[in-house]
């Protein structure tokens, strides 16, 4: 079906309104900063040249076509159309941050929030490269993950688990290293969600609040990571920021993404998360998915034909068609898709049908009958190693007290017995959610699980249970085992076999996902009974905690019976060995919190459930200001709130000691930011026949899909009728900037800001007797300032370093010039103030061994 074109003069900017009645509200900013003119980013330079190339040869059809998903009835989750006469076929975009999701013979990645739980460097690159080489095999071409958001504000949000934990810096070293390990192994990495995509209750229609400082300094820093990265796309997010949706928020598209952060490639809407056509399109969004205006309104678009009759009656210049094709193209030459395609040839699975031979539309029956899924198997053994390592790397053992880990280490166990459903197989399957479409609910997650639910799963290849690897591995170490999946603490069983082992292993989960935040803090299961059920019985009891955040063990964590504690997030298909290996000593723990554990509910940030505002009929979370700064730890340490494990808490099986804590100037920053490079002249195409008469429906050649998104029109009449200029607000431009704004000008921001200003040099002796990695953190307080007031101290630097017993290594971090900056509001650009700031290194938030003071 194709809309009238009303639908064009239907949309006021969101911003405006909000701004008339005292909401918060986003600034208008146009126009969309044309792509390519930046001077400093020669890949990006090579890759514009050949886009305008391609973009020189499109018809209007062509370009609009590259421009909108088909429908949601594509092989993949997100589908162009194809360019018959560009010998191209349609762009795939596909789920998600663990792996591919929705089709078979692929890995399942232990999550985001694993990956930066390692604390790891180089391990995050290799996960994200192992899981960007899966999706090439898929013949996917747009991968949409990394997750660098929700940042943790509230820690129930449904999908923390996605994404890489409660501080910026974490999320933006570990969502860099994602991208740049998927985009070497020749897929497109999307860096979703832009922005502020903090909870799943209201996900559409909440307006998260911001102020600019937390904007820039919190949200938007990990963003600035991966666009300096060379993230080829970026999807923006459900929510409204400040009472405009994240689709067609001028402010933080044009403004903060394009231009100040320099953001070269394309902006992807989440699905159906498109609200207008001019009005997203004018405001930064380079492409819509997956096409239609909403789930279950089939065939009908913002973009298709819409979007062709706005560019035929003059509402959208052509030049910003053309800008949104070229940033579609240039980032799909940046990561060699051209190359890759042809190597590697279109998907070879469809997401929408199990069966081998199918339609290629088979959820509409039609199109041709072709074989859809040819089972490629894509699983390598990098991708089998880096799985397994990445989830035992992130293990944070939280308590152990007299040497309970690892098993069998001083004291030999002669029978261990476990309990728990968190630690046994699900009845209903492997984390039946992962498998797309097939309907199962969280409700019947009861067992163990690999992840959380909704498009951030992926299906397991196999699925190692913690009482798989356990069992097994206690066998075989003649160790006699016992269990009880679900035994009520008061059957006579429980009690026996409780009583009777030397210990208890006790398994307690929590579980999240798309759609549904966590509703309390509360272990499942009644698994705190169980715990302290079995400490009345037994002296020596390991509880291991699986969880997507934060939980609540305060009945139990300071029970002298509790002996050893383990806390994992979501790991993968091998969770359950990753856990048994360090359980018995074969690695050290090494992981780290990447959230802090409160002792009580009321320390966090809720997520905001009340009714919508009045005055829009939007939700209005938090008022801009108010706490947005202080995130996680930050507010921990502000408020003098002692949590029961910190950010960046967690123990090893040895020891280590810091030293010989020094730091160079390399250089100096200054106050303020120099004018960064300018940007080249604007582009300009032109070239295409903009005849009405082009745009209509062909006659022969193209076979009419129904439900389907095409940018064709019915009748050139359509381009005049009901011709009102589109209320604009009056902040609404066509004219390109002459130059980047002071905090913009090469991809990541003004290039100064990465420059190194101090290196801090410290040493890491291993004192205990066990070859073990530390991670070593660096936070800085900034000056004291009433202008700008900041948190205690901000993480800065991290790194995992392995040693052996007795082993002394230097430990070195470059301290950017962003790292030493704040938002300046006024200026709209970073400042680095002067006086004293303090520099702590040590081996958590709140353990922090060395300290010294940088004087700028
Ligand atoms: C909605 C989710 O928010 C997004 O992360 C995902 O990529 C799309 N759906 C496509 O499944």
């Amino acid at each position: 079906m194709i809309l009238s074109n009303v639908f064009l003069f239907l949309l006021l900017a969101l911003t405006v309104s909000a701004k008339e009645k005292g909401l918060p509200s986003s600034p208008g900013h146009y126009p969309s900063p044309q792509g390519g003119r930046s001077t400093t980013d020669a890949a990006w330079e090579a890759a514009y040249l050949k886009a305008r190339d391609f973009l020189g040869n499109l018809t209007l059809i062509e370009k609009l076509n590259l421009t909108s998903g088909i429908s949601k009835f594509g092989v993949c989750v997100g589908n162009t159309r194809d360019l018959p006469d560009k010998n191209m076929w349609g762009i795939c975009l596909q789920d998600g941050p663990v792996g591919v999701r929705a089709t078979d013979y692929n890995s399942a990645f232990p999550a985001g929030i694993t990956a930066a739980a390692t604390f790891n460097r180089q391990l995050i690159y290799e996960r994200g490269r192992a899981i960007g080489s899966e999706f090439r095999g898929k013949g996917v071409d747009v991968a949409l993950g990394p997750a660098i958001g929700p940042i943790g504000l509230k820690v129930l949000g449904g999908r923390l688990w996605e994404a890489m934990g409660s501080d910026p810096y974490l999320q933006g070293v570990a969502g860099a290293e994602t991208v740049k390990g998927m985009q070497d192994a020749g897929v497109m990495a999307n860096a979703k969600h832009f922005l502020v995509n903090e909870q799943e209750t209201n996900r559409f229609t909440i307006s998260s609040n911001l102020g600019d400082r937390a904007l820039h300094e919190i949200y938007a820093w990990p963003f600035a990571d991966v666009v300096h990265a060379g993230v080829g796309s970026i999807m923006c997010s459900y929510n409204l920021l400040n009472n405009s949706y994240g689709c067609e928020n001028s402010y933080l598209l044009n403004h903060v993404l394009k231009d100040e952060l320099g953001f070269q490639g394309f902006v992807v809407s989440d699905w159906w998360a498109t609200h207008s056509g001019v009005n997203a399109i004018t405001s930064g969004l380079d492409m819509d998915m997956p096409g239609t205006v909403a789930d279950g309104k089939e065939g009908q678009s913002f973009f298709g034909s819409n979007f062709t009759i706005s560019v035929l009656n003059g509402t959208i210049p052509m030049e910003r068609l053309d800008d949104m094709v070229t940033r579609i193209m240039a980032a799909f030459y940046m990561v060699n898709l051209d190359q890759v395609r042809e190597e590697r040839g279109p998907p070879n699975f469809s997401q929408n049908t199990p069966n081998d031979t199918d339609y290629l539309f088979p959820l509409v029956g039609m199109g041709p009958l072709i074989t859809v899924n040819t089972h490629v198997d894509v699983r390598t053994d990098q991708s089998y190693d880096v799985a397994y390592q990445t989830a035992a790397e992130a293990i944070v053992l939280l308590k152990n007290k007299n040497n309970t880990l690892p098993i069998n280490g001083k004291r030999k166990v002669k029978k261990l017995s476990i309990f728990g459903r968190a630690a046994f197989p699900n009845r209903f399957g492997p984390d039946c959610d992962s498998r797309a479409n097939v309907g199962c609910q969280p409700e019947q997650q009861l067992g163990a699980s690999a992840m959380g639910f909704g498009s951030g799963s992926a299906t397991l290849p196999y699925f190692i249970t913690p009482f798989e690897a356990l069992s097994q591995r206690a066998r075989s170490e003649r160790t006699v085992v016992d269990y009880g999946y679900d035994l009520e603490t008061t059957d006579p069983t429980f009690s026996y076999m409780a009583q009777t082992s030397d210990v208890n292993v006790i398994f307690a989960m929590s579980y999240a996902g798309e759609g549904k935040d966590r509703e309390n803090f509360t272990l499942w299961y009644n698994v705190d009974d169980t715990i302290e059920s079995a400490c009345k019985l037994n002296r020596n009891n390991i509880v291991v905690v699986t969880s997507p955040g934060p939980v609540d063990m305060e009945r139990w964590i300071d029970n002298p019976n509790v002996t050893a504690v383990l806390f994992t997030t979501p790991s993968g298909q091998d969770s359950g060995q990753a856990l048994t290996d360090i359980m018995y000593g074969d690695q050290d723990p090494s992981g780290r919190l990447p959230f802090t554990i409160a002792k009580h509910a009321r320390d966090y940030v809720p997520i905001s459930t009340g009714k919508a505002s009045s005055e829009n009929g939007k939700q209005q979370d938090d008022e801009p200001g108010k706490r947005d700064l202080l995130l996680d730890y930050r507010y921990f340490d502000q408020k003098n709130i002692t949590p029961r494990y910190e950010f960046g808490f967690g123990l090893s099986y040895s020891k280590f000691s810091f030293s010989g804590l020094n730091i160079e100037t390399v250089k100096a920053p200054d106050e303020h930011l120099p004018p960064p490079p300018g940007w080249k002249e604007p582009y300009s195409s032109n070239n295409v026949s903009i005849n009405a008469t082009d745009a209509l429906f062909p006659g022969t050649g193209i076979d009419r899909i129904p439900y389907f998104v095409y940018p064709y029109i019915n009748s050139t009449s359509q381009t005049t009728k009901n011709m009102k200029p589109y209320p604009f607000p009056d902040e609404y431009t066509t004219k390109q900037k002459s130059k980047p704004s002071l905090a913009g000008g090469a991809s990541g921001g003004n290039p100064v800001l990465w420059e190194v200003a101090y290196r801090v040099n410290a040493t890491l002796t291993n004192t205990g007797d066990r070859i073990a990695r530390h991670v070593a953190q660096l936070y800085v307080g900034y000056p004291d300032s009433e202008r700008f007031p900041s948190p205690p101290k901000q993480l800065r630097g991290f790194d995992k370093i392995e040693l052996r017993p007795n082993e002394t290594r230097p430990v070195r971090f470059d301290l950017l010039v962003r790292d030493l900056s704040v938002w300046d509001s006024v200026t709209s650009s970073w400042i680095v103030q002067r006086g004293e700031y303090q520099i702590y290194v040590g081996s958590s938030s709140r353990n922090l061994e060395l300290h010294s003071e940088i004087h700028i």
